[in-house]
C-alpha cells in the first residue's frame, strides 16, 4: 500500500501544522460542471490538498460520481441513477460535454497528487453492497490509503470501519449534537464532519481529545473562513478553490 500522501498523513500533518487541508467540494464547482473530471482536474491545478466526490451505483452496479439520486439537474437525463446502466449513464452530458466519471477515473486523477474525500449517498435511496464495492474498488487501485470515505448514512460508515478496518472514515452531520465525540466514535470513524456552521470551538476541542480530526464543508466566503480561523478544524471543503486556497495559506 503506497503511503507518501495518505489522508491521515495529511490530517496529522494539518493538525500538527495549524493549517486545515483545503479541499474541493465536488471539484471546482464554481468554475466547471460539479463532479466532473474538468472540475476536480482544475482544483487540482488551484492546488487543493484533498478532492470531494459523491458516488452512486449504477444498475448494473458501477460506482459513478455524481452527486443526485436524479440524472435530472446535473445531466440532460432524467430519472433514477440506480436505474440506469453505466452506459446509459455514459452517453449523458453532465455539462459542458463532460461525461459522468467512474469512482476508478478519479482515483486516477488523485493519485500521489491530492488527497480524495469519497462520500457515499446512501440515503434517502439504500444501494445495498455500496460498501463492500467501493472498498473492493479502492483495494484493487491501491488507493485505500490515499482516500477517505464519508457518509451522512452512519450505518454506511460503521460497515465500512468493520469491513476495513485500514481506511479512514468519516460521519456527516448537519446538527450540533450534545456528544459529537460520542456519535463519531459510535460510528467507529475517525473523522467529524459537520457543516462548518454547525462547528464551534469546544466540537473541535472535544474530536481532538478522542484522537479525531474535524473536516468541515462549504466553506465559500470570508465569513465562513473567519468561522473556521476561530475554530481551528483540519479540513475545510469549497465550491471556491481559487479564492479558499489562498485564503487559508496567506
Ligand atoms: O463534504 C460533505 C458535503 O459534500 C455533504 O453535502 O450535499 O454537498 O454532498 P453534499
Ligand atoms: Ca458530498
Amino acid at each position: 500500500m503506497s503511503s507518501h500522501l495518505s489522508v491521515a498523513g495529511l490530517y496529522r500533518r494539518a493538525r500538527e501544522s495549524g493549517i486545515p487541508l483545503v479541499g474541493g467540494h465536488r471539484g471546482n464547482p464554481a468554475e466547471h460542471p460539479e463532479n466532473t473530471l474538468a472540475s476536480f482536474r482544475s482544483a487540482i491545478e488551484l492546488g487543493v490538498d484533498m478532492i470531494e466526490c459523491d458516488v452512486h451505483l449504477s444498475a448494473d452496479r458501477e460506482l459513478v460520481v455524481l452527486h443526485d439520486h436524479t440524472l435530472d439537474r446535473t445531466t440532460d437525463g432524467t430519472g433514477l441513477v440506480g436505474q440506469r446502466t453505466l452506459a446509459e449513464l455514459r452517453r449523458l452530458d453532465a455539462g459542458g460535454g463532460e461525461r459522468l466519471p467512474v469512482l476508478a477515473e478519479v482515483c486516477e486523477l488523485a493519485r500521489d497528487r491530492v488527497g480524495l474525500a469519497v462520500e457515499l449517498k446512501q440515503i434517502p435511496i439504500p444501494y445495498p453492497g455500496m460498501e463492500e464495492k467501493l472498498i473492493a474498488c479502492l483495494v484493487a487501485l491501491d488507493m485505500l490509503d490515499q482516500t477517505c470515505v464519508i457518509s451522512f448514512d452512519h450505518r454506511s460508515v460503521c460497515r465500512l470501519k468493520e469491513l476495513e478496518p485500514r481506511l479512514s472514515v468519516g460521519i456527516l452531520e448537519g446538527a450540533r449534537p450534545i456528544d459529537p465525540a460520542a456519535l463519531m466514535r459510535g460510528a467507529g470513524a475517525d473523522i467529524y464532519c459537520p457543516h462548518y456552521g454547525a462547528m464551534d470551538r469546544d466540537l473541535v476541542d472535544e474530536i481532538h481529545a478522542v484522537g479525531g480530526m474535524v473536516g468541515v464543508w462549504t466553506v465559500d466566503d470570508a465569513t465562513a473562513v473567519a468561522w473556521c480561523r476561530a475554530c481551528g478544524p483540519d479540513s475545510v471543503f469549497t465550491n471556491r478553490p481559487r479564492e479558499i486556497v489562498p485564503a487559508f495559506r496567506d
